[in-house]
């Protein structure tokens, strides 16, 4: 498939001004303490309320209900930014913006967006995304927690795992089988309120990486949950999926940007002032060729994620484009984030010049919102179609 849209290379005055403000944020309130929240697997939660007061938890929602109104872009850019020094708190912006917001405002009904968006896109709560399952990751469509009919309401029963913002959200959107003879045809979205009946969360998991979001499984036992909270048609909550997790492939994608770029400035910097055999590392050509061989991977990946987000601004497909942004960053991420240890040599390996986090944390763009194989999967079946 080929795309013809014109696009500018320029970012915008606003654009300028939103990447400076994240950029702010990231050196002032999220880098003093990133070691320790990581090392203790401690939750963001201050920073995560301002990223609240200052719009960027429902970046693209609409003003009316209570978002800032910026386009995929600016989105992109922020999250490039605050993960160039906190993937673990730009997961949660991520998901709130991309999965929960997103997918409420484009597919939820007037008294759902009263209720939920509004609170979720003004940071007052957080949301969650609850597609995986213990037998079901990749292979999304083999949901086995169920949602019974039961006319009013759904009986919800099944567990949950690896959900980001598991314990600190308050809204989440849970997939669920309603008729397994339809499969995927009977798969609803529904709205869970934290704190109904038989909802319980369960243990914390201590990851390799993103040490500092706070990743859960989560059970359900005969939750009822009024008929009022699905999203969309009776059997949409497949699709509903499918959809919000393009938008949310250009999140992660724009957080294995940061991650890169992030290690990739550790290194310039730290190659300038460190001597050996008499010189600086940027003095010597193994360490120049590490450093071109990045910088020409981070800006191909940054085009990618900017061009998803355009197609998304501009209302036109881009499942694929947000699928090949997402496997060429997470990809560029890793490989920069190693070479970036490799650069630091014996001081890249401890925690103080955070490029050893910074390549724990790039492991996990390859794998969640679609490991590489899935991203693999969307681009060739639009190559083949
Ligand atoms: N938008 C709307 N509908 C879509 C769609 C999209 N982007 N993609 C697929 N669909 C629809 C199809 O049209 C089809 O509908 P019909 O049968 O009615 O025509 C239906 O969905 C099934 O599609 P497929 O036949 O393509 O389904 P599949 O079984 O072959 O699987 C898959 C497709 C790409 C492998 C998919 O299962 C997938 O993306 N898996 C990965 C799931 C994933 O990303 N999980 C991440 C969990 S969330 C997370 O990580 C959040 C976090 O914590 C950070």
């Amino acid at each position: 498939m080929f795309y013809i849209y014109s696009m500018h290379f320029e970012l915008t005055e606003e654009h300028l001004m939103i990447r400076q403000a994240a950029r702010d944020f990231a050196q002032t309130e999220l880098k003093p303490g990133v070691i320790e929240r990581d090392e203790h697997q401690k939750f963001p939660a201050e920073q995560i309320k301002k990223l609240g007061e200052l719009g960027f938890l429902g970046m693209m929602v609409s003003p009316e209900y209570g978002g800032s109104g910026m386009d995929a872009i600016s989105y992109a850019i922020v999250m490039e930014e605050l993960s160039k020094v906190d993937a673990s708190a730009s997961v949660v912006v991520s998901v709130n913006n991309s999965l929960v917001c997103y997918g409420l405002e484009k597919y939820g009904n007037e008294a759902q967006k009263q209720k939920y968006l509004k609170p979720l896109a003004q940071g007052q709560v957080i949301g969650a995304f609850c597609l995986s399952e213990p037998e079901a990751g990749s292979d999304a469509t083999s949901q086995h927690t169920t949602a019974i009919d039961m006319g009013d309401h759904y009986l919800l029963n099944g567990t949950k795992n690896w959900i980001t913002n598991g314990s600190t959200a308050s809204t989440y959107i849970v997939m669920a089988q309603t008729d397994s003879s339809k499969k995927h045809r009977g798969i609803n979205a529904l709205i869970v309120e934290k704190g109904m009946e038989g909802f319980t969360v369960g243990n914390k998991e201590n990851k390799l990486g993103i040490r500092g979001s706070d990743t859960h499984s989560l059970m359900f036992t005969d939750v009822k949950v009024p008929k009022e909270n699905r999203i969309g048609e009776d059997g949409f909550g497949f699709k509903f999926a499918m959809a919000t997790l393009e938008g949310g492939r250009i999140g992660i994608a724009s957080q294995a940007l940061g991650i890169a770029s992030g290690a990739y400035e550790l290194s310039v910097q730290y190659a300038k002032q460190r001597k050996a055999f008499n010189k600086t590392l940027a003095d010597l050509q193994a360490i120049q060729f590490k450093l071109a061989d990045m910088a020409t991977e981070i800006e191909a990946a940054r085009l990618l994620c900017y061009r998803a987000a355009w197609l998304k601004d501009n209302d036109q497909p881009y499942a694929q484009a947000a699928s090949m942004a997402k496997l060429f960053a997470s990809e560029t991420a890793m490989r920069t984030t190693v070479e970036a240890v490799q650069i630091h040599g014996g001081y890249g390996f401890v925690k103080e010049y955070h490029v050893e986090r910074l390549m724990r944390d790039a492991k996990i763009t390859q794998i969640y919102e679609g490991t590489s194989e899935i991203q693999r999967i969307v681009i060739s079946r639009g190559v083949l179609k």
